[in-house]
């Protein structure tokens, strides 16, 4: 056969073959079939030393042009099914970034935090310092310092869990009074509050052996059982509602001098009676007073020259009438599904 008809049956070949491939892979292939060692392009030359020179030119030439139209054609294929197989690759992996994310939980505040912080804002905003002090304290931060000497019959009224004659676990939050007064070396005024945890040996539903007080002090000049009224009046119409009233009963610790026991009107039945505050419309909810003059002295202060307020209060009765929990237990014990009923709405509880 005439080189140049080999060189028409190789193409129409090529051609037709060209139609069967549907992959980059089969292009590999094709290459094989016409441009390996064995194949029908190759085969052009394989008998090139049987003939004369002029033949050899052309057939040489002609195999050349062979070559180049094959390598070109499979080349341009195999570039199209490349391409192809890239596209559809993409289209497989192809990330659908509108698709919505997976919803994390971020729990809840405790109901015991809220309560602090909402006491925090209130103090702060009138310009209290809130101030952080130790659970483990000293007999003498705790007691002595507050007017409460050893062997006094009002310690008997806090059943204290003592760790050594020395030290104990606060059983109120009033040491940090004792604290403060003796960290002040430059005797300012002082304004604060101290929110944190307190123990005693009690254990039922109303009494926690662990449970939490927000202490207050100030201590400046003329000050007087009006201004402590006042400012307990505006706060508990901050924490129970506005129409909170507020009233003041005689009562006794040792250091504060008048004491004083405070009363809020009932927020269920706004003051009518009712189960909550036992028919009498109102509600205890803290302990107060006039600083005593020993607990001045003893903190470095001359009592003719400073005066001040102090009052302590529950954080778990506030938690526990806001949020009508009723068992005192339920804030220590962090039961999930008791934990679960303060979690936030679910747009806030999305991390996005
Ligand atoms: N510490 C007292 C208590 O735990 C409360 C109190 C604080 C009373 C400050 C007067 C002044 O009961």
């Amino acid at each position: 056969m005439e080189t140049q008809e080999k060189k028409r049956v190789i193409i129409e070949s090529l051609e037709k073959d060209m139609k069967e491939v549907h992959s980059s892979r089969e292009c590999q292939d094709l290459k094989v079939k016409y441009l390996g060692k064995k194949g029908l392009v190759t085969e052009l030359t394989a008998n090139m030393k049987d003939l004369s020179n002029e033949e050899r030119k052309e057939v040489g030439q002609i195999s050349n042009e062979v070559k180049n139209e094959v390598t070109e054609k499979i080349t341009q294929l195999e570039n199209h099914w490349k391409e192809e197989e890239l596209n559809q690759k993409l289209e497989k992996e192809r990330l659908d970034l509108s698709l919505p994310s997976k919803k994390f939980k971020r729990g809840s505040l405790h109901p015991f935090q809220r309560i602090i912080d909402d006491v925090e804002d209130f103090f702060v905003s009138m310009g209290y310092d809130v101030i952080d002090g130790p659970e483990l304290e000293t007999d003498e931060n705790c007691f002595q310092r507050l007017n409460v000497p050893i062997g006094h019959p009002a310690r008997d009224t806090q059943d204290t869990f003592y760790i050594d004659a020395e030290y104990l676990l606060r059983t109120q939050t009033s040491s940090t009074q004792a604290r403060v007064m003796q960290a002040n070396t430059e005797k300012t005024p002082i304004r604060m509050i101290c929110p944190g945890k307190v123990y005693r040996r009690d254990d039922d539903a109303t009494h926690s052996h662990q449970f939490g007080q927000v202490e207050g002090l100030v201590i400046d000049q003329n000050i007087s059982l009006a201004d402590l009224k006042g400012t307990l009046e505006l706060f508990a119409k901050k924490m129970l509602g506005e129409d909170t009233k507020v009233r003041f009963r005689p009562s006794f610790f040792p250091f504060t001098e008048p004491s004083v026991e405070v009363d809020v009107t009932c927020f269920k039945c706004g003051g009518k009676g009712c189960p909550l505050c036992k028919q009498t419309g109102w509600i205890e909810v803290l302990g107060a007073g006039v600083v005593h003059p020993n607990v001045l002295r003893m903190g470095g202060y001359d009592p003719e020259v400073w005066t001040g307020f102090a009052f302590g209060t529950g954080l778990d009765r506030f938690a526990m009438f806001r949020y009508e929990i009723p068992d005192i237990r339920y804030l220590y014990t962090n039961d999930i599904r008791f934990l679960e009923q303060f979690d936030r709405k679910d747009e806030e509880n999305e991390i996005k």
